[in-house]
Parts: structure tokens; C-alpha cells; sequence
């Protein structure tokens, strides 16, 4: 008998045991879990987009919406009926969903599929969450209650945080989230860097700071997907993805609401730092949906170097 859907006579965790453990409060529980479900239907669909790969037309005939409107759907459509969700705020729409009554406690914002150009290379691509109390035009200190990641690689992984540590879960072939690591912690240094953006459009005192990691040994380590590179740092505990200001976008390219709140969260309760330079990440308030922001993120010993070039 394999492992997982309610055989905890093995003293297997999986995420709903956790969070119910960790204490988590049951409506966000409830809320994590079921995104997290989510999760398995968006991979449904990268995998349907195989069929393309390989020529074939869609097993319905239709035509098909991209994997990022359709991941946006799924979502959507879940978190209406989720009954804890009130507002939605997705990279794939203009304006914030208003969702469920307006009574709901949270407002769950998405980036339901990141990375969606590496599908056919076949690298690892996933979906960001973050969910917040209150409203999201704000800093992230003051709304955030929680936040998740999913990658879509050789195995589905999923990392959650809502407030109480960093945690990993894989998915089974039984289709249950299994705990694989608890209480996740960077190391103070790391030793690999995800420099993203071209080098040429970098300004000299991040061209500086990056050439430093490089004589300090650092290893370059870039699939250009935010979430399998954050969650490389994460998993190998230590290290530093940058998304930098450029000379012709001096607010980098990465969305502040919808990608590096989220990260921040995480990868601070995993015991790691995140910064635009100077300021950190969930100390900067969301003024508009689309806002971008310069990012450092991993261990603190590279995050606090990087704040004395940028002086
Ligand atoms: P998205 O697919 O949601 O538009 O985001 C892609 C992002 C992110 O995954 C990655 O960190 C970054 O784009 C890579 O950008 P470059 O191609 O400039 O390296
Ligand atoms: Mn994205
Ligand atoms: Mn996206």
C-alpha cells in the first residue's frame, strides 16, 4: 500500500496534519489547503500543453486559452466558491475580483502560473500566492497573514509559511501533500547567485556587488523561472536571487504585490532577508497593481552585502 490519503499509521504528515498541528487558524488552514488543490489542477494542464508539444490538437478540438489564463481560471473559479476569499487579485487580471459575499476574511493574490515561456523547454515553472488580511494597498508587514509556492518540476513541491516557520511538502502519486521538510532555515552565507536581467543594463554598483560573489566563489545558478530559483536557495538553504533596477526599468521587472511580497514572506520566516537595496520588501507599500520592484533575496550575510554597494 502506498503511502499518503489517511494512512498517518505510518507517521506521515501531510499538509492538512500540519497545519493543524502547527496551529494554524482553520479558515486559513482551510484556505491553504484548497489552493494548494489547485495546484494539482493547474499541473493538469501543463501537462495537457505536452499534447501540443507533440503536435497534437486539444482532446476536445477546441481552441485553447494560454496556460496562464487558464491557471488564472482554475483559480478563480476555486477560490469563489472557497467561502474564505473575498477579493482576488491576479497578475492575469486588471483590476482586483471582487469574489464570495464580502463578509470572507481574505484577499488572496496570484501569479497563478510564472514562468509560462519555459513550458516548452521543459524547465520548471509555478504558481505564487499570497494572501492577506485587511486590503492590499499597504505594506506586506501590515497585511500579510501568509503566503505559497508551487513548483511544477520533476516532482510537485509546495512551500507554505503563515507565520509560523517555512515548510515543504511534496505531492504523492496518491495525490496527498507529504511534509518533506519542517521548519526550513538559510544558513547565514550560502554559496550559489540567480543574477536575472541583462549585465549590460545592470548599474555599476550592482555590476560591482556581482562581480564580488563571483571572486568570492559564488556558482551562477539562473533557469530565468523566479519560483524554481527562489526555491533553489531555499532548498539548498543559503544564496542570493537578484532581480536588479536597470538602466531602461529602474523598477526591475518583478511585481511587488503578486511575486516578491510573497517570496519575502517565505523566505523571512525561513531566516532570510529581502530587500529592494535599501528598503525591505515588506516594508514597501503597494501603492498599484502592476508595481514593479528592484529584489535581493536569500541569506542575510548577501542581502546586507549588497545594501553596502548600493549605498
Ligand atoms: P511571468 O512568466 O509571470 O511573466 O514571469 C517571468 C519572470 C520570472 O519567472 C523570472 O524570474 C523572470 O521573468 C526572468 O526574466 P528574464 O527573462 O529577463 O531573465
Ligand atoms: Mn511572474
Ligand atoms: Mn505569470
Amino acid at each position: 500500500m502506498g503511502e499518503g490519503i489517511g494512512d498517518y499509521t505510518k507517521n506521515v504528515i501531510d499538509l492538512r496534519r500540519h497545519m493543524w498541528m502547527a496551529g494554524v487558524e482553520v479558515e486559513l488552514r482551510r484556505l491553504i489547503w484548497q489552493i494548494a488543490v489547485v495546484g494539482k489542477y493547474i499541473s493538469a494542464k501543463i501537462h495537457e500543453a505536452n499534447r501540443k508539444l507533440a503536435g497534437l490538437k486539444n482532446i476536445y478540438g477546441e481552441e485553447q486559452l494560454s496556460l496562464d489564463r487558464s491557471s488564472d481560471e482554475i483559480l478563480k473559479n476555486q477560490l469563489q466558491f472557497s467561502g474564505f476569499v473575498r477579493e482576488y487579485a491576479s497578475e492575469e487580471q486588471e483590476a482586483i475580483v471582487k469574489i464570495g459575499t464580502g463578509r470572507e476574511k481574505y484577499i488572496v493574490t496570484a501569479d497563478p502560473l510564472d514562468g509560462s515561456s519555459l513550458v516548452e523547454t521543459n524547465l520548471a515553472i509555478g504558481t505564487i500566492i499570497g494572501i492577506h488580511k485587511e486590503a492590499v494597498f499597504d505594506t506586506g508587514k501590515n497585511t500579510m497573514v501568509a503566503a505559497l509556492y508551487i513548483t511544477y518540476g520533476p516532482l510537485i513541491t509546495m512551500v507554505y509559511s503563515a507565520g509560523c516557520g517555512t515548510h515543504e511538502f511534496v505531492l504523492n502519486r496518491e495525490g496527498e501533500y507529504v511534509l518533506a521538510q519542517e521548519n526550513i532555515r538559510l544558513k547565514e552565507n550560502g554559496s550559489i547567485f540567480s543574477p536575472g536581467g541583462l549585465r549590460n543594463e545592470w548599474i555599476p554598483e550592482h555590476l560591482r556587488f556581482i562581480e564580488q560573489l563571483e571572486k568570492d566563489g559564488y556558482k551562477l545558478r539562473y533557469s530565468g523561472g523566479f519560483v524554481p530559483d527562489i526555491n533553489q536557495v531555499l532548498i539548498k538553504k543559503g544564496g542570493l536571487f537578484t532581480y536588479p533596477a536597470l538602466r531602461k526599468s529602474p523598477q526591475g521587472k518583478l511585481r511587488l504585490l503578486f511575486e516578491l511580497q510573497p517570496m519575502a514572506f517565505i523566505m523571512e520566516q525561513a531566516g532570510g532577508q529581502a530587500t529592494d537595496g535599501r528598503t525591505d520588501i515588506l516594508s514597501l507599500k503597494v501603492e498599484s497593481l502592476d508595481q514593479r520592484s528592484p529584489i535581493y533575496i536569500g541569506s542575510s550575510a548577501e542581502v546586507q552585502m549588497v545594501k553596502q554597494f548600493l549605498k
